[in-house]
C-alpha cells in the first residue's frame, strides 16, 4: 500500500505542477510508461510494448491458453489534471495482480496510451487485436454519487455516450477602432452563440451534459475584428436517445461518436458480491467519464468498472481531484479477489 502510495507521488511528479501535466504524446506519458513498465518487470511481470507503446505486464497464468483477465487504465492525463485519473488504476493493478498471485488463467496489467484525447491507445489495440478475455478497469469515480452515498466503492452500471468535434466560424478581419459596427462580420460573435446554444441545448436534456472547452480565436490580436474562431464542443448522454436529440439540437454530426456501452453483468455481479461479502454498500452507478473499458466492452470483451470514491465534491480533471489513502486500500483488496475470480 505504501509503494502503491509512493508511485502516485512519483507519477504526479514528472510533468511539473501545478496539477498532473503528462498530456498524450509528449515526454511526460513516455516517462510514466517507462516507470510503469520498470515497476511491472520489478514485480516479475512479462512485459510487452505493444505497436503504439500501450504496456501490458503479465504475470503467467497455469492454464496460458485460456483467454486473460486484466486490469490497468491510462497514465496520460489532462493539462492541469488530478492525481488519480488513470494513475490510480495502474498503480493499484499492480498491487491487486501481485495480491491476487497466479491463477488458471494469465493476469495482465495494462497501460493504455492516450486516453484522454480519445481512447486512442485502447483503440489501436481493439483494431490490432489480441485483447483479453476480461477487463476490469478500478478508477477514482470523479463525481460526487458516492462521497454523498457515503459509500468508498462502487459498482459501474454504463459508460456515456458522447461526441467530441471541432467547429469553425468565418468572419472577416477589420480594424477594431475603423470598422462600424454595422458592416463587421465577427466570427467571435457567431461562436458566442453558439457556446449558449450548447449551453441551452444540455440543459434541456435530462442526464446531458456539452461542453465547450477549447477556443481559437484568429488572428487573436487586441485590436483586430476576428477572422475564424475554431473550437471544441464535448457533446455526452446517457443512453443513444438522449444523445441523439442533443446532436440534433447542436447541429453537428450524428457520427462517428463513443455509443454508450453497458458493463458486463457478470462482471458486475462479481464485484457486487465482493463489496457485499466486506459488508461494504454495493451502489451502481453510470459513469459520465469516457474510459478504455469501453472501447474494450464494445470489442466484446467483458468489462467492469470500480469507482473509487472522490472526494472534494467530486472535483476531477483538475488538480482538486483527491480521494483516500482508505479508500484505495479497500479497491486494492477488492479488485485482487474479483481478478482471482474472474481468472480462476
Ligand atoms: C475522459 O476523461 C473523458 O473526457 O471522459
Ligand atoms: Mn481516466
Ligand atoms: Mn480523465
Amino acid at each position: 500500500m505504501q509503494q502503491a502510495l509512493e508511485r502516485l507521488d512519483r507519477l504526479y511528479a514528472l510533468g511539473g505542477g501545478p496539477g498532473a501535466n503528462r498530456v498524450g504524446g509528449t515526454p511526460a506519458e513516455d516517462e510514466a510508461c517507462e516507470l510503469a513498465a520498470e515497476w511491472m518487470a520489478k514485480a516479475g511481470l512479462e512485459v510487452e510494448l505493444d505497436s503504439v507503446g500501450n504496456v501490458v505486464g503479465r504475470l503467467r497464468g497455469s492454464r496460458p491458453e485460456l483467454p486473460e483477465v486484466w486490469t490497468g487504465s491510462h497514465l496520460d492525463s489532462v493539462p492541469a489534471g488530478g492525481k488519480y485519473d488513470g494513475a490510480l488504476g495502474v498503480v493499484a493493478g499492480l498491487e491487486a495482480v501481485a495480491q491476487a498471485g497466479r491463477c488458471e488463467r494469465t493476469l495482465g496489467v495494462v497501460v493504455f496510451r492516450d486516453e484522454e484525447r480519445g481512447c486512442n491507445g485502447s483503440r489501436a489495440r481493439v483494431a490490432g487485436g489480441s485483447l483479453p478475455g476480461r477487463f476490469v478497469e478500478l478508477h477514482v469515480e470523479q463525481g460526487p454519487v458516492l462521497e454523498q452515498a457515503g459509500s468508498p466503492l462502487g459498482v459501474v452500471t454504463g459508460i456515456v455516450g458522447y461526441v467530441r468535434r471541432e467547429i469553425v466560424f468565418e468572419g472577416v478581419a477589420g480594424h477594431a477602432g475603423t470598422t462600424p459596427m454595422s458592416v463587421r462580420d465577427d466570427a467571435l460573435w457567431r461562436a458566442a452563440d453558439f457556446v449558449l446554444h450548447v449551453r441551452d441545448a444540455a440543459r434541456a436534456i435530462d442526464g446531458a451534459v456539452a461542453t465547450v472547452g477549447r477556443l481559437e480565436v484568429e488572428p487573436g490580436a487586441v485590436n483586430v475584428v476576428p477572422a475564424r474562431v475554431r473550437l471544441t464542443v464535448d457533446a455526452r448522454a446517457p443512453d443513444a436517445e438522449r444523445l441523439d436529440r442533443l446532436l440534433d439540437a447542436l447541429g453537428v454530426d450524428a457520427e462517428p461518436r463513443n455509443a454508450p456501452v453497458a458493463m458486463d453483468e457478470a462482471v458486475r455481479a462479481v464485484l457486487r458480491d465482493e463489496l457485499e461479502r466486506r459488508g461494504l454498500p454495493a451502489p451502481e452507478l453510470p459513469s459520465g467519464a469516457g474510459h478504455d473499458a469501453g472501447i474494450l466492452a464494445s470489442a466484446g470483451v467483458e468489462s467492469g468498472m470500480l469507482f473509487v470514491r472522490s472526494l472534494n465534491g467530486g472535483s476531477s480533471h483538475s488538480p482538486a481531484e483527491t480521494t483516500s489513502d482508505e479508500d484505495i486500500a479497500l479497491a486494492i483488496d477488492v479488485l485482487a479477489t474479483t481478478l482471482r475470480r474472474l481468472a480462476a
